[in-house]
């Protein structure tokens, strides 16, 4: 059978997955506004290790880079995740703009103690969203996603608790 023009575009990028059209849309399209929020907060993580000042210098600077690497191995899996399932995913700086609900901190000075309290929000943020994809998961079945799932979020728990204590007794 010949396809059309506009068939051979759309059909091209649908991997046979085996979960249903519902769960293809519902899963990849969290997994890729997931994944946008995890660029933004890897960014933003970088941004105030390269930025970091102050007494604390060394521990926040080095703390900050083990947080940005482990947010930044998250990147590909995720995204992958969607492929697998038969979705599609991030295409640039643009689309990630316009998904990302973690929002950028573009300021000149930023004191060391903000840096930490942004970071420990947004990173509880994050962690909340990747449980609501978890349920998302649980109601298809998809368990290699949630599987994925539970270690990130162990990750990021791991991320707030070394933030949260930091800042014990500082007000932030
Ligand atoms: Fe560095």
């Amino acid at each position: 059978m010949e396809q059309t023009a506009k068939t051979r575009r759309t059909a091209s990028l649908k991997t046979p997955s085996g979960l249903s059209e519902d769960a293809v849309r519902d899963i990849s399209a969290a997994s890729t506004t997931l994944l946008a929020d995890v660029f933004a907060l890897y960014l933003k993580t970088k941004n105030f290790h390269w930025h970091m000042s102050g007494a604390n210098f060394r521990d926040y600077h080095l703390l900050l880079d083990e947080q940005g690497d482990q947010l930044f191995a998250m990147t590909d899996p995720l995204a992958e995740r969607a492929r697998k399932l038969g979705g599609t995913t991030l295409r640039s700086i643009g689309d990630i703009a316009s998904r990302q609900r973690i929002a950028d901190n573009d300021a000149e000075f930023v004191h060391p103690h903000e840096m930490l309290a942004e970071l420990r929000e947004d990173n509880g943020s994050l962690v909340a969203s990747m449980r609501a994809l978890h349920d998302t998961c649980d109601d298809y079945g998809d368990v290699a996603t949630a599987s994925l799932l539970e270690n990130w979020i162990d990750e990021g728990e791991r991320r707030v608790w070394f933030l949260f204590e930091i800042l014990r007794g500082t007000n932030r």
